[in-house]
């Protein structure tokens, strides 16, 4: 968390609200999740979590890869200093001139959610005469009960793994342009505690090598991720601690499998904990009885994902930087800068009585911050973006919003 008077200092600079990342905090979270997993293993930043370029070269300082999903992703790991064959390029719906700008690009790692996904890239690599590794992603059909976390739902995602064990084997071997290098299974996010996660891979394994003793050799296993953290409050984060030991249990049992590279991927476990927005009481007024506190965030800057289930309902921590020291508390509710009844930020927070003028912060907010946010909404200006190492800016970024108005 950074301190308040740096954070002071930062608002007179940078105007309110605004996000602040601390960049030695991405790395000390990579830094531990290496620790939790199997020796050699790898780990995808997630991009679309933050995707900020010191946040990426943060992760890379780190020894992390990369995952993207567009052409904009792309052009920021670039920048942040990754090779292009620590990239893979994942998701649903890709395009084929998406995957011949990948390719270009020398984009070696696709992961593939269907067939004709998988066909598409072996079309396209050969046209380009790039090459090209991909990862069948399967979809998870029965996995552990309860393995799945917080806001994951039954997905669509990935193709049915009955096509790679029943014939797979001739099909893969029939493939020309793209090599099938490995599989690729993400269960959901935010599961919440270590059994569950090392259930949930080791589900995955027993799948991997199901495909391999069908004939289909592996030499890659994507496991996924789905590492919990707090989202926007100061509440503790999920201890997982004892994932390392389970993992090297699970990971034991591999057979056919055991010379494949395991890889791992995570957004908020490696980038969560390093982001605060700083935001300032706009007005105070009481409403049925209650204060009710209106910031000059909210809904556009914080939780839009929210809706959809992707993540916790806003329930944020906000915190005084004047501190709450000896103050005498009071239950707020918390709410946004737009005319629209479901924008608040929480309710019933116990808070010292603050007033117009007053700079709270809210923690946690590292991934899943703006970019998946409403930030188009209502058309005020995006808050600028902070990236620090301890009290150092290191670069600020302004989000673009705003309609460009094109040929008609
Ligand atoms: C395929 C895939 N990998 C990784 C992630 C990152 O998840 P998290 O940020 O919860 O680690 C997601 C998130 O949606 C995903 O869909």
């Amino acid at each position: 968390m950074i301190a308040p008077s740096f954070s002071r200092e930062l608002l007179e600079r940078y105007g309110s609200p605004l996000y602040v990342y601390d960049l030695d905090e991405a790395e000390r979270q990579a830094k531990a999740l290496f620790e939790l997993l199997p020796k050699g293993a790898q780990v995808l930043y997630s991009v679309k979590a933050n995707p900020l370029p010191e946040v990426c070269a943060a992760l890379k300082n780190a020894g992390c890869r990369v995952e993207i999903a567009s052409l904009l992703e792309l052009e920021v790991v670039r920048e942040a200093g990754f090779a292009p064959d620590q990239i893979m390029c994942s998701g649903p719906g890709k395009t084929a001139s998406l995957v011949r700008d990948m390719l270009v690009a020398g984009v070696t790692h696709f992961s593939c959610d269907s067939w004709y996904d998988l066909e598409r890239l072996a079309g396209v690599a050969s046209a380009t005469k790039k090459p090209a590794n991909a990862l069948l992603r399967l979809q998870v059909l029965g996995a552990p009960s309860g393995s799945v976390g917080v806001g994951a739902m039954q997905s669509h995602f990935g193709a049915d793994p009955a096509e790679l064990l029943n014939s797979g084997a001739a099909r893969v071997a029939a493939l020309q342009g793209a090599e099938l290098a490995g599989i690729h299974i993400y269960s959901g996010g935010q599961i919440q505690t270590a059994d569950k996660l090392a259930s949930t891979f080791e589900h995955a394994i027993h799948l991997a090598e199901e495909i391999a003793e069908a004939g289909v050799p592996l030499r890659l296993v994507d496991l996924g991720g789905g590492f919990p953290w707090t989202f926007g409050t100061s509440d503790d984060p999920v201890d997982i601690s004892a994932l390392r030991e389970k993992l090297q249990r699970v990971n034991a049992q591999r057979r056919l499998t055991a010379e494949a590279k395991l890889w791992f991927e995570s957004g908020r476990y490696l980038v969560a904990s390093s982001g605060t927005l700083l935001s300032t009481v706009l007005d105070v007024k009481v409403w049925n009885g209650k204060p009710h506190i209106i910031l000059d965030t909210g809904m556009i800057h914080l939780g839009g994902m929210a809706g959809l289930g992707r993540i916790y309902r806003a329930v944020a921590s906000i915190e005084p930087l004047a501190g709450r020291d000896g103050a005498l508390l009071q239950s707020v509710d918390v709410v946004g800068p737009t005319d629209y009844a479901l924008d608040y930020v929480t309710r019933d927070a116990s808070v010292p009585a603050l007033k117009p003028g007053d700079a709270v912060s809210i923690p946690n907010v590292g991934a899943y911050g703006l970019t998946a946010s409403l930030v188009a909404f209502t058309g005020s200006q995006p808050p600028a973006e902070v990236c620090c190492r301890g009290s150092s800016v290191v670069a600020v970024h302004r989000l673009r919003t705003g309609h460009e108005r094109i040929r008609a």
